[in-house]
């Protein structure tokens, strides 16, 4: 069972990496150059000044439904803006948005949410050692014993608890809004009650 899940994890990831080549390559060139990152960054900043509308001036949400983008990925950000353009996954208002977005603009917006420091919020305390028992379980080895994922995957440490709960039932039942299959192979045994769990432990964690 674990060596299929680590084979299906290496399938998709690679599928990943490889959905957009050319712009993921322009990301980590940018990344490991001090002076074109702080460049980026401050294009970034005034590209996401109509995003702060919803994301905040610092990449943390004003509303639970929308997520905080703050010390996000910047890998999975492109990969999720990508996603938005081609209809993969579905929300009419960012997908709208998301289109008109040149490729510089994705990456200097990418580059300034990932460096903003995210700020965890409350949770419902007697939920907190229940979830940390289903992440411990069945979300770490992929997201990170802090939550905090890697370049394909995504940081869920501080993540508001509504858009956790419903990107959640979303991977498990299949809905269509969005598709991921190591998603809905992680989630495929989660209770509601889990879920509200391990949403209340992820939002608190630093
Ligand atoms: C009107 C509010 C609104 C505005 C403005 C907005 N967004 Fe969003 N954004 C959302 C909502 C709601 C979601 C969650 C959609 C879902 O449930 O899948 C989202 C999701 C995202 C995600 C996916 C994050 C994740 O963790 O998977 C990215 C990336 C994103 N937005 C980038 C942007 C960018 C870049 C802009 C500006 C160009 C922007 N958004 C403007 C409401 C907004
Ligand atoms: C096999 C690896 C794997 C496992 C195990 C896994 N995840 Fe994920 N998770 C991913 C990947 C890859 C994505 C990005 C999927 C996409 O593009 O929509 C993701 C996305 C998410 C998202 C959406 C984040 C966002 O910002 O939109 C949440 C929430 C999440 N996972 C929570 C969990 C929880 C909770 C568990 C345990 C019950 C879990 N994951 C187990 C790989 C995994």
């Amino acid at each position: 069972m674990r060596a299929s899940f680590f084979a299906a994890g290496f399938l998709v990831v690679s599928q990943l990496t490889l959905a957009q080549p050319a712009l993921e390559q322009q990301l980590k060139a940018i990344q490991s150059d001090p002076v074109a990152l702080k460049a980026a960054v401050e294009g970034g900043r005034k590209a996401a000044s109509f995003c702060a509308n919803c994301h905040g001036e610092d990449g943390n949400s004003r509303s639970p439904e929308v997520p905080n983008l703050a010390g996000q990925n910047p890998a999975f950000l492109l990969e999720q803006i990508r996603k938005f353009g081609s209809g993969e996954r579905k929300d009419a208002f960012m997908q709208g948005l998301i289109k008109v977005l040149k490729d510089d603009e994705r990456l200097q917006i990418t580059l300034f949410y990932a460096g903003m420091p995210v700020a965890p919020a409350k949770a419902d305390i007697s939920q907190v050692a229940r979830g940390k028992d289903v992440f411990g379980k069945l979300c770490a080895r992929c997201h990170g014993e802090q939550g905090h994922g890697n370049a394909e995957i995504p940081r869920i440490a501080g993540q508001k608890i509504p858009y956790l709960q419903t990107s959640l039932m979303r991977y498990r039942d299949g809905t269509g809004v969005r598709n991921d299959q190591l998603m809905s192979i992680a989630t495929a045994s989660l209770k509601n009650d889990e879920i509200v769990a391990v949403a209340n432990y992820l939002t608190q964690l630093p």
